[in-house]
């Protein structure tokens, strides 16, 4: 069981002149200048359908970047029909020839794939150099790495024999194939979610968001190119209901890797809940879904350090992360400080493309999640008892720009207090000093959800009372940090309650999730 021992992915930095910058420029002046016509792949083959449909970058809509291909319920089948058959081969291959293959897939995306798959991310999802270069080449380098390593301590684990009796087990592949739906905000859980079910043995269909064909086109690439066989992930783009009737019938379909929102993941547990009689074995069910991410900040905390954590946390990647910071509760005492911070620093980013490395803020993903955005803010300056201190303004002319938002409310319990808005939207509640206790339980009450939170404070007996009383309202919970950026082999993610199954990705809980394990006695 001796594999590399994993390091977490150094992350460049693309400063200005840098050959980093160079070469990313040079990859995104290619994807641009492409229009690529991306197929869906089945069992080792492209497949085109002829029905195609439009990738445009969010921050520049009216750019054609590439097309691709819309399949039906015959190619769902048949990339079932072509996981299937690659099956018996893939299970029975040794352990450490799977994990070569996920290794040297790192190993490209470190070297070769780097630029090609953060320019892909960068303009499929708006998202800037820094945030492609933390998901697209350090995360999803880290989730193969990492997951190899969890991968053998898990067949390293055996029970004890006795005189006369050898016990072993035997991680066996799901019987059957996975299905992973993956959401269009991290090109790592992409990867990752097709990646840690194949590790372990098994087939896998996968169904990227509509608005992640771009880069996951790169990711099939790369696993091509790191000499996947045929058949093992099988991409398909076909709309979600559709590929969902085929799967969620078929006697073979043994789990489902899913990272998308509350609504569909709890839609899809009651089809397949309604189906369950139709399986060879019950279906292992695997989500991470949505958040309402909170900052509680205690009157000791450092005003400088709360600006840091709320601006980073809520605005990076124009807050389309499941963990970021989406409503906050600060003390009386603090807000003047802390809000002029905000103010300062709000309207010195600079909003645009992401060709333009001086761009903090991107687009958001796509017409749909800007107009919902645009409601929810309407809504608040049309509303007396809140104010909107920070931004407010959007645009969709060219791209789908929101301005970085604070909004203060008087009513804990508003609507973006509670809802997901998944946006650039920030909500602020402030408190009496004297009230922090009490801020806790409204906290815990005011969501479904159970992501992430974070507790800012200098006083230890504040700390350890948040970390208490709060420790079912997040599944990962920061202290004196931001709500975001958890790194694999450091922080394990994943939430409860209303944020998903808490598996937590890039972890050897997760691994186990894709074993059935047989437990063998033999008596000499
Ligand atoms: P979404 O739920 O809108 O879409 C999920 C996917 O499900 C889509 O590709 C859709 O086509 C598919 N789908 C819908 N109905 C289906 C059916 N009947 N059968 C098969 N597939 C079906 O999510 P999204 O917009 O891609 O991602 C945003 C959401 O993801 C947010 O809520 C965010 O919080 C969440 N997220 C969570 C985590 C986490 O780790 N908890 C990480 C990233 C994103
Ligand atoms: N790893 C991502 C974060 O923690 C999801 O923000």
């Amino acid at each position: 069981f001796n594999v590399p021992e994993p390091l977490n992915e150094p992350v460049l930095n693309y400063g200005p002149r840098s050959v980093e910058r160079a070469a990313l420029k040079a990859a995104l002046d290619e994807a641009r200048a492409q229009q690529l016509d991306i197929p869906m792949y089945i069992g080792g083959q492209e497949v085109r359908t002829g029905k195609t449909l439009e990738v445009r970058p969010p921050h520049d809509h009216k750019h054609l970047l590439a097309t691709y291909h819309e399949g039906d319920a015959s190619h769902v089948q048949q990339a079932i029909d072509a996981a299937l058959a690659a099956k018996a081969d893939w299970e029975n291959l040794p352990w450490e020839q799977r994990a070569a293959i996920f290794l040297k897939a790192a190993d490209l995306v470190a070297g070769p794939y780097r630029a090609k798959i953060n320019a892909a991310t960068m303009l499929g999802q708006s998202k800037n150099a820094f945030q492609a270069e933390i998901d697209a080449a350090c995360e999803l380098i880290d989730f193969l790495r990492f997951n190899v390593k969890y991968m053998t301590e898990i067949y390293a684990q055996q029970p004890q024999s006795g005189k006369g009796v050898w016990n072993r087990l035997e991680q066996r592949p799901l019987e059957g194939f996975v299905f992973a739906i993956t959401p269009f905000n991290f090109t790592a859980i992409a990867c990752n979610l097709c990646a840690a079910p194949a590790m372990m043995g098994n087939v896998v269909v996968w169904k990227p968001a509509p608005t992640q064909i771009y880069a996951a086109n790169v990711v099939m690439q790369v696993l091509n190119e790191a000499g996947l066989p045929p058949g093992v992930i099988n991409m398909i783009t076909v709309d979600g209901p559709v590929a969902g009737d085929v799967i969620f019938s078929h006697p073979d379909f043994a789990g489902l890797h899913f990272t998308g929102s509350t609504h569909v993941f709890q839609n899809l547990w009651k089809i397949i809940g309604n189906n369950i009689h139709l399986y060879r074995s019950y279906p292992r069910i695997v989500g991470e879904t949505g958040g309402k991410d909170f900052v509680l900040v205690h009157a000791s905390a450092d005003a400088d350090v709360v600006n840091t954590a709320l601006v980073r946390g809520a605005f990076e990647y124009q807050g389309q992360k499941c963990s970021a910071a989406s409503r906050a509760y600060i003390p009386k005492s603090l807000w003047p400080a802390v809000k002029e911070k905000m103010q300062r620093d709000i309207a010195s980013f600079k909003v645009g493309p992401v060709e333009d490395f001086g761009n903090f803020v991107n687009a958001v993903i796509d017409e749909r999640s800007f107009d919902k955005l645009a409601k929810y803010i309407d809504e608040a300056k049309a509303n007396p008892d809140v104010e909107i201190i920070a931004g407010g303004i959007y645009d969709k002319s060219v791209g789908y720009f929101v301005e970085p938002t604070v909004i203060e409310v008087k009513d804990p319990y508003y609507r973006t207090m509670c809802e997901e808005l998944f946006g650039p939207v920030l909500t602020v509640y402030v408190y009496e000093d004297d009230q922090f206790e009490a801020i806790m339980d409204i906290i815990d009450k005011t969501s479904p959800y159970a992501l992430t939170g974070s507790i800012l404070s200098q006083d230890r007996y504040a700390i350890a009372l948040a970390t208490q009383r709060l420790r079912n309202a997040a599944g990962n919970f920061y202290i004196n940090d931001k709500p975001t950026g958890a790194v694999v082999g450091q922080q394990p993610f994943g939430g409860a309650r209303g944020s998903g199954t808490n598996d937590k990705a890039g972890s050897l809980l997760n691994l186990l999730r894709w074993v059935s394990p047989r437990t063998i006695k033999e008596t000499f």
